[in-house]
């Protein structure tokens, strides 16, 4: 990773007008630690975010200017995760980007099933998750139209790792459920099928739920997964990184994806011209691994 960006001009809350007294100088402290640990660029155009997303932390925590949290920053790595988490971007929604899920479903899906009919193992990772919508899709892509599926499946070596760093949305990821308003990105017969209703709720099917192993896991650290995967899924978080840091995770990707597996990115996000040779281009955001 190369050093977190030098400070410009910027935008200042008013100083009279705001509960917390935030210098220029905290945000530029709290974007150096936010960078170290997670990778995420906070410019100065970013200020008033950084102090809507922390101003409650600073409440919880009994101060009155930001000087002081950046201090509490410095010595306890519980409240660092606390930012961190309070300042990452949790957007996502069932079938994202669905052009992925129809290539997958259409393209990846069918060979992958034979393997596991021959007994053969399917490992696929949703990286930086979120939410659960994204793991979840997955699942309920490859679950289908056919009840049945979910047996035959819950019979076979096939799974979905789902990684975030962030502890809270891990949870809410687990729990699975979300407001019924959100189920409308849902085809109706997969949601028929895949989301139960509870009250102003849905909560995702036991069966796709069995298919998705949740874990913390920080991008930009090691990782301690030993297997190969076929798919990979990692989508709109390279957009809060800088070029090197893009470059070196996109360059372990690959090195994490087995040849002939693929890779979906999101659609702002571009494969650096030191990675994109070791892939072949199938289509918008959609990536197979060279070598199969
Ligand atoms: C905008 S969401 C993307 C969710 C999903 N992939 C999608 O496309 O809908 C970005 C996620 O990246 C996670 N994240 C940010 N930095 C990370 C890092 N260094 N390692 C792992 N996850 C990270 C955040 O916690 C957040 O949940």
């Amino acid at each position: 990773m190369s050093a977190a960006p030098a400070a410009r001009a910027f935008d200042v809350p008013p100083a009279r007008a705001a509960e917390f007294a935030f210098e220029h100088r905290d945000h530029v402290a709290i974007a150096e630690i936010v960078y170290a640990d997670s990778g995420i660029l906070l410019p100065d155009g970013k200020m008033q975010l950084v102090y809507g997303r922390l101003a409650k932390r600073l409440r919880i925590r009994g101060l009155t200017r930001f000087s002081e949290y950046v201090a509490l920053l410095g010595t306890d790595p519980a409240e660092r995760i606390e930012a961190i988490d309070a300042l990452t971007t949790n957007h996502t929604k069932f079938f994202r980007e669905d052009h992925h899920f129809d290539h997958f479903r259409d393209t990846v899906w069918p060979g992958l099933t034979r393997r596991l009919e021959t007994g053969g193992r399917v490992r696929m990772w949703s990286a930086a998750c979120s939410s659960g919508e994204e793991p979840y899709t997955l699942a309920m892509t490859m679950l289908g139209r056919d009840k049945a599926n979910a047996t035959r499946l819950g019979r076979q070596d096939c799974q979905i790792l789902a990684t975030d760093l962030s502890p809270t949305i891990l949870d809410q990821a687990r729990a699975g459920t979300y407001p019924a308003s959100v189920s409308q990105g849902v085809p109706a017969d997969l949601r028929n099928l895949w989301l139960v209703r509870r009250g102003d709720l849905v909560e995702v099917h036991p069966a796709c739920k069995a298919l998705v192993a949740y874990r913390p896991l920080n991008l930009l650290r090691d990782w301690p997964m030993k297997q190969m995967f076929d798919v990979i899924f990692c989508r709109n978080v390279m957009i809060y990184f800088d070029e090197p840091t893009k470059a070196t995770l996109q360059a372990r990707l690959a090195d994490q994806l087995a040849p002939g597996g693929h890779l979906y990115i999101g659609h702002s996000e571009r494969l650096s011209p030191s990675v994109a040779p070791r892939f072949e281009s199938i289509g918008r955001t959609m990536y197979r691994k060279l070598g199969a």
